[in-house]
């Protein structure tokens, strides 16, 4: 992938979380996933007041894409920050995804699914899905 998309990817996936529900964390995450075929689909956390039916930013986009016909996936850049910070896209930490995005994620992805996660569109690193859950159970890719 190259590096113009990636910080294209960034910048979507802050911009997503000004769209985030979060009253009860605080805390807004973004999310944008790249299809293979080169589309993105966006996602941000949406919140609950029982606590247990919030839905990360990252499953709020593979949703999305799984629910329109697409299941090839290339890349994910997330960010994640207090409401205050992403209202200024200000993220100072990375944001990595929690472990039942990964198990999605290993659901329709290969090995080498590309994870990025952001401080800005130039402070980001990236992962394979590999890395970040090895030995991961499932999934038919
Ligand atoms: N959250 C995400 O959106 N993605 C993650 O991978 C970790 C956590 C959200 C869920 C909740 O709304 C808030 O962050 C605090 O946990």
């Amino acid at each position: 992938m190259n590096k113009q998309l990636e910080k294209e990817l960034i910048q979507k996936a802050m911009e997503m979380t000004k769209l985030s529900y979060a009253p009860y964390s605080g805390y807004h995450v973004g999310a944008a996933l790249l299809t293979k075929d080169g589309r993105i689909f966006t996602g941000c956390n949406i919140e609950n007041a029982s606590y247990g039916a919030t839905n990360c930013a990252e499953r709020t986009a593979f949703f999305k894409a799984v629910s329109e016909g697409i299941k090839d996936f290339e890349a994910i850049a997330i960010v994640g920050a207090p409401a205050d910070e992403a209202a200024e896209n200000t993220f100072s930490d990375y944001a990595y995804p929690c472990g039942i995005c990964r198990q999605v994620m290993q659901e329709f992805c290969t090995k080498d699914f590309c994870i990025i996660v952001a401080k800005s569109t130039e402070d980001y690193k990236k992962y394979t899905l590999q890395e970040l859950l090895p030995f991961g159970f499932g999934g038919l890719h």
